[in-house]
């Protein structure tokens, strides 16, 4: 019988649906300063460069759609509900196309842990409280748009924004709740991941860790493998990508290719 499957993925996962990857050679980090436009700093000194940023990947993502890779997986989270079999899936993608894969097979979006959290959600900086938000915010010319976006996954327990007031200066769009700013509920350099005590806690007990197109180059996500192998000397260390340089060497198992491939591959393996 199957033990438990933890699995996490980075952008690598998303890259065949035709999003960015943050480190290739075409990566995000090759055309945007990650010190201008993703740190708590950077929202702090100049909130409309992050906003403008966000809208720009905000876009992207409401264009692409789930792909082999996250469908194999929302079945396979499915298969092993019924199988009563443990899986446990933390992303470090923000653009929820593992939420619409599981959706799609009528599993809850919260199955999926999100820990550098999701473009569809915005909060409050003053009260913290979050919104779906169906707005782009900024066009790609930096200048606000009411633009919406309509493929994101959304929560049905949060409120969704039916409108947005902007500020003068920037444009910058404004909390219902406190008409304080509102900033996007993405983890950015310098705050804390989303979720992190349950991703931690998920580790225990796990049998099999896979990880699927991610560099392993942020912590704490990169921290997971070594702690699954630290709790249970016999867990299973699996590595996806189409590069394998990338692995630490506490990956044992690889999988080469892209994520399409490898991964209904990989988990045709595990679940036969
Ligand atoms: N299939 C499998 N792996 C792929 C594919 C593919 N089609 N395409 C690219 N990859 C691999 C690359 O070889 C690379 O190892 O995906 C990985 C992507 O690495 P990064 O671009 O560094 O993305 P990620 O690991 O998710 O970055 C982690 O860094 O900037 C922050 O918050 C951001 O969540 C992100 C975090």
């Amino acid at each position: 019988m199957q033990g438990k499957i933890f699995m996490l993925t980075g952008a690598g996962i998303s890259a065949e649906s035709g999003l960015e990857t943050y480190r290739s050679v075409t990566g995000i980090w090759q055309s945007h300063k990650m010190e201008e436009v993703a740190t708590r700093d950077a929202f702090l000194r100049a909130p409309e460069k992050v906003w403008q940023f966000f809208a720009l990947l905000k876009a992207a993502a409401d264009k692409a759609v789930p792909n082999s890779a996250h469908r194999a997986i929302a079945a396979s989270m499915l298969k092993c509900k019924e199988m009563n079999i443990p899986f446990f899936l933390v992303t470090q993608n923000i653009d929820t196309l593992h939420e619409r894969a599981l959706a799609e097979v009528g599993l809850p979006v919260s199955d999926c842990i999100a820990m550098h959290g999701r473009l569809s959600v915005s909060s409050c900086v003053k009260c913290r409280k979050s919104f779906n938000d169906p707005f782009i915010h900024f066009d790609s010319r930096g200048i606000d748009s009411n633009e919406r976006v309509k493929h994101l996954a959304f929560f049905s327990e949060l409120e969704t924004l039916a409108s947005v007031e902007h500020e003068k200066e920037h444009r910058l769009p404004l909390s219902p709740c406190c008409k304080d700013l509102l900033k996007p509920s993405v983890v950015l350099f310098g705050e804390e991941p989303q979720e992190l005590n349950k991703c931690y806690s998920e580790v225990l007990g796990t049998s099999v860790f896979v990880a699927v197109g991610t560099s392993g180059k942020v912590a704490p996500a990169n921290e997971f493998a070594r702690w699954a192998v630290r709790l249970n000397s016999g867990v299973r260390t699996i590595f996806v990508n189409t590069d394998q340089s990338a692995a630490s060497d506490t990956f044992k198992e690889f999988f080469t290719g892209p994520a399409t491939e490898q991964v209904p591959f990989l988990i045709s393996r595990l679940l036969s």
